[in-house]
């Protein structure tokens, strides 16, 4: 079904189990350990081999001379693949046989290269980053493979790579799919601001440090792959696999069923399915990779650092005249530049408008989406230059963000107005409840003995994106709901959500609904990326269930519009039959899919939040204790409360670590993450988190989808960090423009 007018009046409006909070329907199999994860599929895999990747030890150069010998003669190994022996692959640019047509759709489609999903491994003596993968060693066991792995000896040429932003920013050029945003006349509207800002703000690369870590079981059946694997979106690990292998697409079956954490870092697929399927293939037997924690940082994707300019420039009255954001980043030459101007389009008004973005190339690993891309970086320099510029103009700085509110596209103008916008309403709700009215304006005044205390706000938004999705339903003769799609969990709560829509839309209890996700062998769905998965899959999912309730009431006599669904019974003109004698022993299925038509282009489409944070600082250390956090959000309608707040939770936690800890640091020198594992790349913990709470404002969006919902997840990270930063600067009068805000950097410039 196409959805390109609002939605009006419909079954989820009930709000019978649409809207309440319900725990984890995985949670038992989860907590209890019963969850297979990619790795853990033992009796589908007998016999299974399992594979090491070794790493490139250089970040740019080649090959020389690799000699396997030894490797090979180790106890247990039964295969070690290097360049000279694997199978052509197939790079960005191929599309697998077959053709990825239909797996594209809009937010995926225009202008995407064919074949952009493809990882070939192995392919020559190149080496373009570190830990790229330079041979594969399979054996009877992880811990031969593991100590064969090291018996593989190398010898490169070393070429000179670029590794240091700051030194290459000025050779970026601007990206095909980030042109420049260019409104008005910034330059003259900033010269004669009267009051006005220009500073640099910088973000480092991190990493999405999720807890289960790339791992892939490959088994082939004939020419039939099937792979478990763990990741987001499963067509496009379908893409992937299909187009680098050159296989026919419905030759390959990926299973995501349970996923410990994607962040971004499994949009992509790595080394570990590709290498696994070969090797699978070539021996005959299924193969088993894992990639370790320290592998992962390398080898696999991050989020690229930026430098971030903004020049904001303001009337006397408050009101923004010029707006400029410049960013900069690096990436290997496939990889996209790091969109954090993108909220600065949206967020505030002003007439005079400049956003730029430039991608310089880097020889560092690829760097790619992480939580929210674009606003959580964007977000920690654009929220505290607001905040900059609210000090010297001399306002609250909630109230210079209210002043500046806008309910229109500021780019396009009234015409694109906003589907929803509840910003102020977000801060205002904020302000009252976390008592922002007792915050001292004077930074370093506020003292608890030796902590010093500090209140700091920022603005959230996060564009709402919607993508295609389908799903199968399936009602059997014993009364029970099972549905199926290619959505994920992954560890989101997809599975309750989807659960309580087909509840709802099927008059249905939730013990009566099965949901199961993540296989290529169900309907394609949206995925999880983004936080567009769970309003973009409830809407597929809604679909199916409007095509299923239509033909249990033909079946039953009725007239489909008139029928009601609850209590396990069908209902219409005064007669009731039960669900399970309608549909009889040999049950009814159905499928529904949600396409998306233009509201995105005629409506401008984000969630909006306001995020609170209140810091103490060591007067002495300065060490940063975060103390209490609030986050409003305005995110359409949320499904489950209970999921979404474990979300936003997330995010606030993921804020936190990145205003204070969150730093993949680079060897300039030889070009790679230094700190690699979860010792040294700091993510924080539960001593870290104080308390938090979180408040969704009522809010229905009828241009995002028949749900009304909008995107969750991602909200809660974006300018959490900036509002933690900006209570640093309140506690201590430091303004660090550097993340992540460590105690040297404050304490250098701490003015107690
Ligand atoms: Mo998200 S960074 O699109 O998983």
């Amino acid at each position: 079904m196409k959805f390109d007018s609002a939605a009006g009046q419909n079954v989820i409006d009930q709000g019978r189990i649409v809207g309440k909070s319900y725990p984890r329907v995985d949670g038992p199999l989860k907590v209890s350990g019963l969850a297979p994860y990619a790795h853990e599929y033992h009796s589908d895999a007998p016999n299974a081999a399992y594979g090491v990747i070794v790493g490139a030890g250089i970040s740019k150069g080649r090959i020389t001379a690799i000699d396997t010998s030894e490797a090979e003669r180790a106890p247990g190994v039964v295969l070690v693949m290097t360049h000279r022996n694997a199978p052509k692959q197939f790079g960005i640019g191929h599309a697998p046989p077959g053709g990825t047509g239909p797996q594209q759709d809009e937010k995926d489609g225009g202008g995407e290269k064919p074949g952009r999903h493809n990882k070939p491994q192995l392919q020559g003596p190149e080496v373009r980053h570190f830990d790229q993968s330079v041979a594969f060693v399979v054996a009877e066991t992880f811990e031969q493979a593991r100590d064969a792995a090291r018996l593989v000896r190398i010898t490169y040429a070393v070429e000179k790579g670029r590794f240091d932003l700051a030194a290459e920013k000025d050779k970026g050029e601007m990206p095909e799919d980030t042109p420049d945003s260019n409104v008005g006349n910034f330059d003259s509207a900033f010269a004669a601001a009267p009051a006005k800002i220009d500073v640099t703000y910088t973000t480092p690369d991190q990493a999405h440090s999720m807890m289960e870590p790339h791992a892939s079981i490959a088994r082939w059946d004939g020419d039939q792959l099937t792979l478990w694997t763990s990741h987001q979106i499963i067509h496009w690990g379908v893409d992937g696999v299909a187009g680098t292998l050159g296989i026919h697409k419905d030759k390959v079956r990926v299973i995501s069923a349970y996923i410990g954490g994607g962040f971004g870092s499994k949009l992509m697929i790595y080394g570990d399915p590709i290498l696994a399927a070969l090797a699978a293939r070539q021996l005959g037997r299924p193969v088993k990779v894992a990639l370790t924690r320290p592998q992962i940082y390398n080898h696999t994707s991050h989020r690229p650092a930026t430098i971030q300019r903004l020049r904001l420039g303001a009337g006397i009255d408050g009101k923004l005249l010029a707006i400029g954001h410049d960013v900069w980043c690096g990436n290997l030459p496939e990889g996209e530049a790091e969109n954090a101007a993108d909220q600065t389009k949206l967020l505030y008004a002003g007439a005079n408008r400049l956003l730029r973005t430039r991608k310089t190339e880097l020889d560092l690993p690829l760097g790619a989406s992480m939580r929210a891309p674009g606003e959580a970086v964007g977000l920690l320099a654009l929220e505290c230059a607001m905040d900059e510029l609210a000090e010297k103009l001399g306002l609250d700085p909630i109230e210079f963000r209210i002043l500046n509110d806008t309910q229109f596209d500021p780019e396009k103008g009234p015409e694109r107005p906003f589907s929803t916008r509840h910003l102020v309403e977000c801060l205002r709700t904020g302000a009252d409840k976390f008592g922002w009215s007792k915050r001292n304006p004077k930074p370093g005044m506020v003292r608890d003995g030796r902590w010093l205390i500090g209140i700091g706000v920022a603005s959230a938004i996060r564009n709402n994106l919607v993508m295609a999705s389908g799903a199968r339903v399936r009602l059997s003769g014993d009364g029970v709901l099972t549905i199926q799609t290619q959505m994920t969990d992954i560890g989101t709560g997809s599975y309750t959500i989807l659960a309580q829509i087909g509840a709802e839309m099927l008059g249905l209890p939730m013990d009566k609904v099965r949901v199961e996700l993540g296989d290529s062998s169900f309907p394609q769905s949206a995925g999880s990326g983004g936080s567009w998965g769970a309003n973009s899959a409830s809407a597929g999912l809604y679909y199916a269930c409007e095509n299923l309730r239509n033909a249990i009431a033909q079946r039953a006599g009725f007239n489909s519009t008139d029928s009601q669904f609850a209590d396990g019974k069908v209902s219409a003109g005064g007669r009731s039959r039960n669900l399970a004698d309608v549909v009889g022993k040999d049950g009814i299925s159905a499928e529904g899919k949600v396409e998306f038509g233009d509201l995105t282009k005629r409506f401008a489409q984000a969630a909006f939040g306001a995020h609170f944070a209140e810091v103490a600082v060591d007067s002495v250390t300065a060490e940063v204790r975060v103390r209490r956090m609030l986050s409003v959000c305005a995110a359409g309608r949320i499904i489950n409360p209970q999921t979404a707040r474990s979300q936003c939770l997330g995010g606030m936690t993921m804020g936190i670590g990145a205003a204070l800890m969150e730093d993949q640091v680079v060897d300039k020198r030889f070009g790679y993450f230094v700190n690699h594992d979860l010792a040294e790349y700091h993510v924080p913990v539960h001593a870290d988190i104080p308390d938090m709470e979180v408040i969704f404002l009522d809010e229905l969006d009828d241009k995002s989808s028949p749900i009304k919902a909008k995107g969750v997840g991602e909200l809660g990270i974006c300018g959490v960090g900036a509002a933690v930063a900006n209570a640093v600067h309140n506690a201590t009068g430091a303004r660090i423009r550097d993340y992540p805000l460590t105690l040297d950097k404050i304490m250098a410039k701490m003015a107690v």
